[in-house]
């Protein structure tokens, strides 16, 4: 078992140091927000994510996980240490590196001993090379420090399951005793391994996220031409996915793709190209369609009710997806402020993302309207003029057709994700916009 260091607690650091914990390992977490640490003693979790609470104190009361803000005492004689703080987006779609390079120079001042460090974040192609430089560079001591890449897949919402059951571990490397180190620390997840040099692991990365950013605009872009033909993109993604070539995941048409990551590496991928004087076409496409899909039933409502001014606007869900309080360029980030500017009295419902949705409101632009909280999801159709539903939360799921009938003045609904069917909303009286489908 070896001793390692995890820098940046957030959903890729914080889940795969409690995941390292887990099966064995020893290990410390190093943030240097002092109250994120001082709640991590305490056995709470900074993140919402399904079993990570559970996984913290287990491992914490064994005696194998630690939080702390002292970098130096974690990294001197760590045997690897895994790098997992954010690359946020910059303007120009390019990765901010700022965080990586504060880490790199830390544990440059504290390593004692040989180590490993694991850059787990998502960085543009080749960046790791100069991160390895930039460690030797400012190292104190005399000892070898090498860098591997190892991108993260997890999804938020089932980041403990899809990192202790992970489909591929994707380990980059330079040199044989890097290899053999990782090939080491992941052996007790008894999963597939793939080892290629650092630069296609970085690759991978990307490659694989933008993929799947394609495949969702590919089918909003077929389900708005469904819709303009009178096919039924339920159907025909069904009927798609007997093919195993294509797949059956990730096919569901909707408002669009969100959170931290199909936006921000579609954009970076590009940005990427573009330097070297490439364009991307196919991401770019996708980048383009979402865009323009996120406020799609806005545009289409906007069309049927001549104005939004005084009306109750219900909203349900605002997460980018169910399972996370996470609002990272979800729709609602951008609807609710057009339907607010139009005047519309918005009252929004989410399981968990309201408290997050508030403090992004409190900063933002306001418009004439008015923002309020249901704390059910009734209370949020009472006597609503028009409802949205931007997340498939289970609890919205199963709201009945007949209850957006009895609780609304009118029963006017555009749902961003499919949950119902389009007969059912007929035969309960509500006239129902959906995607890629005709009401
Ligand atoms: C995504 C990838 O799925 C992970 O494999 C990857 O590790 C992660 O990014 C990352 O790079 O860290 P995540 O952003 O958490 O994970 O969430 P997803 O479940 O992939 O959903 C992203 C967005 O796509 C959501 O807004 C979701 O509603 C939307 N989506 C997903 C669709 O519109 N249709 C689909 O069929 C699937």
């Amino acid at each position: 078992m070896f001793k390692i260091a995890v820098a940046g607690t957030g959903y890729v650091g914080l889940v795969a140091g409690a995941c390292f914990a887990e099966v064995g390992h020893q290990v410390t977490c190093v943030d240097m927000d002092e109250n994120k640490v001082k709640v991590m003693q305490s056995g709470i979790s900074p993140i919402y994510e399904e079993g990570l609470e559970a996984l913290m104190q287990r491992n914490y009361e064994a005696g194998r996980i630690r939080y702390t803000t002292d970098y130096k005492a974690s990294y001197k004689d760590a045997d690897a240490i895994f790098i997992g703080v954010g690359t946020p987006e910059q303007p120009d779609g390019s990765a901010n590196l700022t965080y990586i390079a504060t880490v790199a120079r830390q544990i440059a001042e504290s390593v004692e001993k040989d180590c490993l460090v694991v850059v787990k974040s998502t960085v543009p192609v080749g960046t790791n090379d100069k991160v390895e430089q930039f460690i030797r560079d400012f190292l104190v001591h005399n000892v070898n420090v090498e860098v591997a890449s190892n991108p993260e897949f997890l999804a938020q919402g089932s980041a403990v399951h899809d990192t202790l059951h992970a489909e591929r571990i994707i380990i980059g490397t330079e040199s044989k005793w890097a290899e053999e180190l990782l090939m080491q620390i992941y052996q007790p997840f008894h999963l597939p391994i793939v080892a290629v040099n650092r630069r296609s692991a970085e690759m991978i990365k990307y490659a694989s996220n933008d993929f799947l950013a394609l495949k969702i605009s590919y089918m909003n872009d077929i389900a708005n031409l469904c819709e303009l033909v009178g096919a039924d993109i339920e159907d025909v993604a069904r009927g798609m996915s007997y093919d195993e070539r294509i797949g059956s995941k990730f096919l569901n048409a909707g408002i669009g793709y969100g959170g931290s990551c199909f936006p921000k590496d579609t954009k970076a991928l590009a940005y990427i190209a573009k330097q070297q004087g490439y364009e991307l076409k196919t991401v770019k496409a996708a980048i383009d369609v979402n865009k323009e899909q996120k406020t799609l039933l806005y545009r289409k409502a906007s069309k049927r009710l001549i104005t939004f001014n005084g009306l109750k606007v219900a909203v349900l869900g605002l997460t980018f997806k169910p399972g996370t309080d996470d609002l990272r360029e979800a729709a609602s980030l951008e609807n609710i402020p057009l339907l607010l500017e139009q005047g519309a009295d918005v009252c929004a419902f989410d399981p968990v993302g309201a408290d997050n949705f508030a403090k992004v409101h409190a900063a933002g632009k306001k418009g004439s309207g008015s923002m309020t909280y249901a704390a059910t999801i009734e209370q949020a159709l009472e006597g609503a003029n028009v409802c949205f539903i931007f997340t498939e939360w289970g609890e919205i799921k199963a709201v009945s057709p007949g209850a957006y009938k009895n609780l609304m003045r009118t029963p006017l609904v555009y749902d961003g994700r499919n949950i119902y069917s389009v007969a059912q909303m007929q035969a309960a009286g509500v006239e129902y916009h959906s995607i890629g489908r005709r009401p």
